[in-house]
C-alpha cells in the first residue's frame, strides 16, 4: 500500500494521468506491491451443500491458514446461525496474527451478531455490503439505486462505531454498471470502508471485462489513489474464469484478492489460493509478493480435502494428484535429464514432496503424530491411541499408509458420534450370481440386522439398509475416487442422496469398495434434517 501511494503521487502531477494508469503504467506503478490473501474458505467455500465443517474441524483449518500465511480469514456469517456465531468467537481465541473477518447483510442486527462474535479476535474486521445490480435492486429488494447507495453507506458507518477495519461487498458488482458502481464505491470509502470487495458473484465476467471494471474503479474513486481503502477481487468460477478474472482483477489494482483452498465454493467454486499464489510466485516479473508459505499448499489442500470430505480433481492445477505427473515417454525423459525441461516449478515448492512419505505397520506412535501434525491434525493421549489401533489394522490391510489414508482414519474417528453406524456387512458378489447382502446397523444404542438380494453388491447392500431404514431417499450421485496406490488401496466413495427434497452429501473410505459404499450412503443418512 505505502509503495502504491508512492507511485500515485509520483504520477498525480503528470499531464497525461489517464496515460499513466493504461494498465500497463498500472501495472507497472504497483510493481513490487504486496497483495493481501482472504481467505474465505470457512465462509464461501463452506456454503457447499454436505460440506459443512464442526468449529472444531473449522479452528484446525483456520490455524492452518494462519501457518500458510493468509492475511485475512473470514471465519463466518455469524448472524446465519448459532453454530456459525460460535465458529467465529472460537476462530477468533485460536489465531492470532490474521485478521478475522466476519460476513453480514447491510442490516444492523447483522453488525451487531459480527461485532459481537468478533469480540476476542486480536484484528477484526466486519464484511457488510449490499447488491447493487439492477436485477438485485430491483427484484432482490425493490429498491432503487439512490436508496441502495443510501443503505450501504449507513451499514459501513454502522460497522464502524465497531470497528476501524471495515469491508463493503458490492454483490453481483460483475454486472453492475461500472459507473454506478464507482458512485456506490465512493460513497462507502467516503463513509470509512477499508477494503471494496468487488464480487463476481455469478462468475460470468471476461478477465477483460473485470480488469476494465477494476481499473475503472480505480481511476474513478479517489480513495484508491489516496491509499485509504484497496479493491479487492471475489470471483466465481461458473465459466472456468476465476482465477484469470482475479489476475486481471490485480494487474489492474486491486490489492486483495478473496480465495479458497482447492477454489471450493457454491456452484464451481471460488477462486483458488493455490493458484493466485503460485502465478505471482512463478512470475517474479510482475512484482506482486505475498505472504504464502508455499510449502504448505500441499498439506493445507489435502487437510480441506479431507475435512470436507470433498475430492481434489486429479487435473487441479498445483494440487490436484496429476498436477506433478509425467505420464508421456518425452516427458520422462526430459524431467529425467533437468526438470525444468517440463515443470514450471518445483512440486517441493508446494509441500508435495513431504506430504508423500508412507507410514507402515512397522511405523511407532510418534511417526503416525508427526504425520498428523504435518497434515494440520493434532492428537495426543487417548485420541492417539484410539487413532494409532486404527492405523495399525489397516497397515495390516495395506502396505503403505499414506497422508490421505490417515486424515481420512482422523475422520473416521471424528464421525464415530454418529447415530447410525455400520455394525457388518456380508455380501455375495461375481459373475452369474445375484449378489446377496446382510447387513447390521447400530442406531442409537440398538441392534438391527436385515438381508437382501441385489443386481450386485452395492444395490443387494443399499436394499438390506433400506428394509432398517425406511425413508423415501433416494441415490442420485456415486462417485468412487481412483484408487491411486495398488488394488489394497482405500477406497474413497462420494454420493449424494435426496431425502425430503434436499441432496445431503456422504461419504466412504474403505479397502473394501462395497463397505465404503455403504458407509458413504450412512454418512449421508446421519446429516437428514428430519
Ligand atoms: O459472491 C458474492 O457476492 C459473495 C459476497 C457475499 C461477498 O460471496
Ligand atoms: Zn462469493
Amino acid at each position: 500500500m505505502y509503495f502504491l501511494l508512492f507511485c500515485m503521487d509520483s504520477v498525480a502531477d503528470n499531464d497525461n494521468f489517464s496515460y499513466l494508469c493504461a494498465q500497463n503504467a498500472i501495472i507497472k506503478d504497483i510493481m513490487s506491491d504486496r497483495l493481501f490473501i482472504f481467505d474465505t474458505t470457512l465462509r464461501d467455500g463452506e456454503q457447499v451443500p454436505g460440506c459443512q465443517l464442526n468449529t472444531v474441524e473449522k479452528i484446525q483449518v483456520a490455524r492452518q491458514l494462519e501457518a500458510l500465511g493468509v492475511d485475512v480469514i473470514e471465519a463466518g456469517f455469524p448472524v446465519s446461525s448459532p453454530g456459525d456465531f460460535n465458529s467465529v468467537v472460537e476462530i477468533s481465541k485460536a489465531v492470532t496474527w490474521p485478521t478475522i473477518c466476519a460476513l453480514t447483510r447491510a442490516v444492523e442486527k447483522d453488525i451487531d451478531a459480527a461485532a459481537e462474535a468478533l469480540q476476542y479476535a486480536k484484528h477484526k474486521r466486519i464484511h457488510t455490503g449490499i447488491g447493487t445490480s439492477e436485477s438485485h435492486i430491483r427484484y432482490k429488494f425493490n429498491s432503487n439505486p439512490e436508496e441502495i447507495i443510501e443503505r450501504a453507506v449507513a451499514a459501513v458507518k454502522y460497522a464502524k462505531r465497531y470497528v476501524e477495519d471495515v469491508e463493503f461487498y458490492a454483490e453481483d458488482a460483475g454486472r453492475t454498471d461500472n459507473e454506478y458502481l464507482a458512485r456506490v464505491i465512493d460513497a462507502v470509502t467516503k463513509a470509512g470502508a477499508t477494503v471494496c470487495n468487488i464480487p463476481d458473484t455469478t462468475g460470468f465476467r471476461t478477465p477483460y471485462e473485470y480488469g476494465e471494471k477494476i481499473k475503472y474503479l480505480y481511476e474513478h474513486v479517489d480513495a484508491f489513489a489516496a491509499g485509504t481503502s484497496i479493491l479487492s477481487t471475489h470471483c466465481h468460477n461458473d465459466l472456468g474464469m476465476a482465477t484469470a478474472n482475479t489476475v486481471a482483477g490485480v494487474l489492474n489494482g486491486a490489492r486483495q484478492v478473496e480465495v479458497t483452498i482447492n477454489g471450493i465454493g457454491e456452484r464451481a467454486g471460488n477462486t483458488s489460493l493455490e493458484e493466485v499464489a503460485m502465478i505471482f510466485r512463478t512470475h517474479p516479473d510482475l512484482g506482486i509478493e505475498t505472504n504464502i508459505n508455499t510449502h504448505k499448499i500441499y498439506p493445507t489442500s489435502r487437510m480441506v480435502s479431507s475435512l470436507m470430505n470433498m475430492p481434489v480433481q486429479p487435473n487441479k492445477a498445483i494440487v490436484g494428484r496429476n498436477a506433478f505427473a509425467h505420464s508421456s515417454g518425452i516427458h520422462q525423459d526430459g524431467v529425467l535429464k533437468n526438470a525444468s525441461t517440463y515443470e514450471i516449478m518445483d512440486p517441493k515448492e508446494v509441500g508435495i514432496e513431504e506430504a508423500s512419505i508412507v507410514l507402515t505397520a512397522r511405523s511407532g506412535r510418534a511417526a503416525l503424530r508427526h504425520r498428523l501434525h504435518i497434515n494440520g491434525v493434532d492428537v495426543d493421549g487417548d485420541k492417539l491411541d484410539a487413532l494409532y489401533k486404527e492405523f495399525l489394522l489397516l497397515a495390516d490391510k495395506k502396505k503403505e499408509v499414506t497422508d490421505d489414508d490417515i486424515l481420512i482414519l482422523a475422520g473416521a474417528e471424528r464421525s464415530a458420534s454418529q447415530n447410525v453406524k455400520l455394525d457388518y456387512l456380508q455380501v455375495t458378489a461375481g459373475k452369474g450370481t445375484r449378489s446377496v447382502a446382510s447387513i447390521g446397523l447400530i442406531i442409537g444404542n440398538e441392534k438391527f440386522e436385515a438381508a437382501a438380494s441385489g443386481n450386485g453388491p452395492v444395490d443387494a447392500s443399499l436394499k438390506a439398509l433400506k428394509t432398517i431404514i425406511r425413508r423415501d431417499m433416494t441415490l442420485k450421485d456415486f462417485t468412487i475416487q481412483a484408487i491411486s496406490k495398488g488394488s489394497d488401496d482405500m477406497a474413497k466413495v462420494h454420493q449424494s442422496v435426496e431425502f425430503d427434497k434436499h441432496i445431503y452429501y456422504g461419504f466412504g473410505a474403505n479397502t473394501d469398495i462395497v463397505t465404503a459404499a455403504v458407509e458413504a450412503y450412512i454418512d449421508a443418512i446421519n446429516k437428514f434434517k428430519s
